[in-house]
């Protein structure tokens, strides 16, 4: 049966009844719903961040260490940042994905390498099966180089993802102490080793699927960043994998979702892990997220921390430049092992 041309998803999904080829899974690599762990019991970690400035300090430093070793994900609330701040960016990110198509369309592209662009999937250049999202993604930091790429439809779209941008910068900066501490590691070591600090954002827009079973919003990945910050809709679609097993982290209202990337599994020198995770799609629903992804400058050196290497723990890593990473991870297609070992000293 032939499938209308679209060049993005939205428009597709909106005319079929049934999933396209290129976005049909090999049968060794579908969803599986029915085995994922929904349990709250079962889910990752919620920690107060009310806490960290006060008497529960060093507790709360050490839910965090602990959570990022055995999760490398958990929940944050009394964050910070206001409520009404955080519905704004979720209803301009609902608004722009409600755009005419050719109002959408004036910010495509498939460059993974420029600075602001909607695409598709996940790299069209390189992939075999496409995933079933929508996304628009910016960089925001430094924000002034960037605002000016920036969508003006809907018109307020500048004003209030920078608003957005920079109070997530700002709890980034906190966690980062936070987390440095927890490594046992001065509290600004983190924040010190990125060279000029980097964010990027994303506002992904998953389609409701007719066929959920037979595809991805996002297979399984790691982060190639340092530490992801996602706010997601009250749509359930994240999952997590903790000892073998998928476990839906399904929204809580007021909480992001916080999680360790590859390059803050290097500075730990595998004390913290970059956990993979995905996202599914549901045959009701559409579904928004927005992850917020902190990272190092491209020209910033990470490696392992001096301080976390001894006789016992010797370096894992070798050191790199965080554009060599990034470059190969763009160009592997979200593969299922994770990027990092191809940067392993042992490789
Ligand atoms: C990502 C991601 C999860 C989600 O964009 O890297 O993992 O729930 N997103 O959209
Ligand atoms: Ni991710």
């Amino acid at each position: 049966m032939d499938v209308p041309s679209k060049v993005l998803l939205a428009d597709l999904a909106s005319e079929i009844d049934h999933v396209p080829t290129n976005y049909v899974r090999p049968i060794s690599d579908r969803p599986n719903l029915h085995e994922v762990e929904t349990l709250a019991g079962a889910s990752i970690p919620v920690i107060d961040l009310q806490g960290l400035h006060g008497p529960d300090h060093s507790q709360v430093i050490q839910q965090i260490g602990l959570a990022c070793e055995e999760y490398g994900f958990f929940q944050i609330k009394n964050h910070g940042i206001p409520e009404r701040m955080v519905s704004r960016m979720m209803a301009i990110a609902r608004e722009f994905f409600r755009l005419p198509e050719s109002e959408r369309l004036k910010n495509y592209s498939d460059d993974p390498t420029k600075t602001t662009r909607l695409s598709t999937s996940f790299n069209v250049r390189t992939e075999k099966v496409s995933n079933w999202r929508d996304f628009l993604r910016l960089h925001c930091y430094p924000l002034e180089q960037y605002l000016e790429e920036w969508p003006t439809n809907p018109p307020s779209f500048r004003e209030e993802v920078a608003e957005y941008c920079t109070s997530i910068r700002a709890l980034v900066l906190r966690l980062l102490e936070g987390i440095s501490e927890s490594l046992g590691l001065e509290r600004d070591y983190i924040g010190n080793n990125l060279g000029e600090h980097g964010q990027h954002m994303a506002l992904n827009y998953y389609p409701p699927c007719p066929q959920p079973e037979l595809t991805y919003g996002l297979p399984g990945h790691t982060d190639p960043n340092l530490i992801t910050i996602l706010l997601q809709d009250d749509v359930p679609g994240l999952q997590v994998l903790k000892t073998g097993r998928w476990v839906a982290a399904n929204p809580i209202p007021n909480t992001f979702i916080v999680n360790i990337g590859d390059q803050m599994q290097v500075i730990s020198n595998d004390k913290y892990k970059s956990v993979l995770h995905r996202a599914v799609v549901n045959d009701e629903k559409e579904r928004i997220s927005v992850p917020t992804f902190y990272c190092p400058s491209p020209n910033a050196v990470i490696g392992p921390a001096r301080e976390l290497i001894d006789d016992e723990h010797p370096a894992v890593y070798r050191s790199f430049t965080y554009q060599e990473y990034y470059d190969r991870f763009w160009n592997r297609g979200l593969a299922k092992e994770c990027c990092l070992d191809l940067f392993r000293t042992s490789a």
